[in-house]
């Protein structure tokens, strides 16, 4: 039984990190985690949808800052720092290892707060309002591509925002079964053109929260490579999630994507063109803050 996230807070510790914000910390992955990476339902099968032909998810990301201008942004995944870069506002990047670039990471930002740390270790010990100084108005999840720790990642990320903040995952609509596989595919398995896309299952997360948290507004996008939603309408106060994850988990695992097909997968996320969403009129009819 997974109980990362919701252990109680050691003081000293919890001083000890808000200390270091703006430091990089370091601390190893859950062991617990690690047992079911790439053990269960492994996807095979031919089927393969052509390449998503919107606007690319930086994109995206970047009209939402510049039309939206949130003044708290949560990052999980940040790797080289493309997607945080997009960010103009207070900023809180997680990451268990960083490979920031030379590029204009922190910008004009007033804070960019970096925790080296795997997000379940973060959520475990650190209050992203505290170091934030404000409840998140807007988040990117992009961390590990398995279902289970998005699952996580979004209950715990909801917790701290406000109903009409916006959180945005990734990679949740693969386009070929390979790169919808748990473990990372040999490239010889990868056809030319997608060579290390790996999207892992992550769609079973965006499938379970539109079935089963039908109160949030999702919007699903087809931006390449791999896809983005929207989630807004949230709920800081639910505990649905926590409450029921164990058996939200099982029932992730349990979607086959070859029973579904993408196609069908795609059709009830309900995949919009991210040209409905070019303009900022269109953007703000769905979203503000
Ligand atoms: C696809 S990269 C992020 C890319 C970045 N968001 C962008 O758009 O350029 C995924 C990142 O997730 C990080 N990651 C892996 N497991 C994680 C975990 N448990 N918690 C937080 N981040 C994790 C990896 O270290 C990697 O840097």
């Amino acid at each position: 039984m997974y109980g990362g996230p919701f252990l109680s807070l050691d003081s000293k510790l919890k001083k000890l990190i808000i200390d270091t914000v703006g430091c990089l910390l370091r601390i190893s992955v859950m062991a617990g985690d690690r047992k079911v990476i790439g053990t269960r339902n492994r996807e095979i099968g031919n089927e393969s949808l052509p390449d998503f032909t919107g606007e690319p998810y930086l994109t995206m990301l970047s009209r939402l800052h510049s039309g939206l201008r949130p003044k708290a942004y949560f990052e999980i995944g940040t790797e080289t720092g493309k997607s945080l870069a997009l960010a103009r506002c207070a900023s809180l990047a997680v990451d268990p290892k960083f490979k920031l670039g030379s590029g204009r990471l922190i910008s004009n930002k007033p804070l960019c707060a970096l925790y080296q740390v795997s997000s379940d270790d973060f959520f475990a010990v650190v209050d992203p309002t505290v170091v934030l100084t404000r409840r998140i108005d807007f988040a990117f999840l992009d961390g590990m591509h398995l279902c289970e720790f998005l699952l996580r990642d979004f209950l715990n990320t909801e917790r701290f925002c406000c109903r009409n903040s916006v959180i945005a995952l990734h990679d949740c609509l693969p386009l070929d079964l390979v790169m919808a596989e748990r473990v990372w595919p040999s490239s010889d398995r990868q056809s030319l053109s997608r060579q290390g896309w790996w999207t892992g299952d992550v769609w079973r997360c965006a499938l379970l929260l539109k079935r089963r948290r039908p109160d949030l507004g999702i919007t699903a996008l087809d931006a390449p490579p791999t896809g983005l939603v929207l989630i807004t309408n949230l709920d800081p106060s639910s505990t649905f999630l926590r409450d029921h994850y164990a058996s939200l988990v099982e029932e992730m695992h349990a979607l086959s994507l070859s029973d579904l097909t993408l196609a069908g997968m795609h059709a009830e996320l309900k995949v919009e063109p991210t040209s409905a969403f070019s303009r900022f009129e269109q953007i703000a009819r769905r979203f503000w803050f």
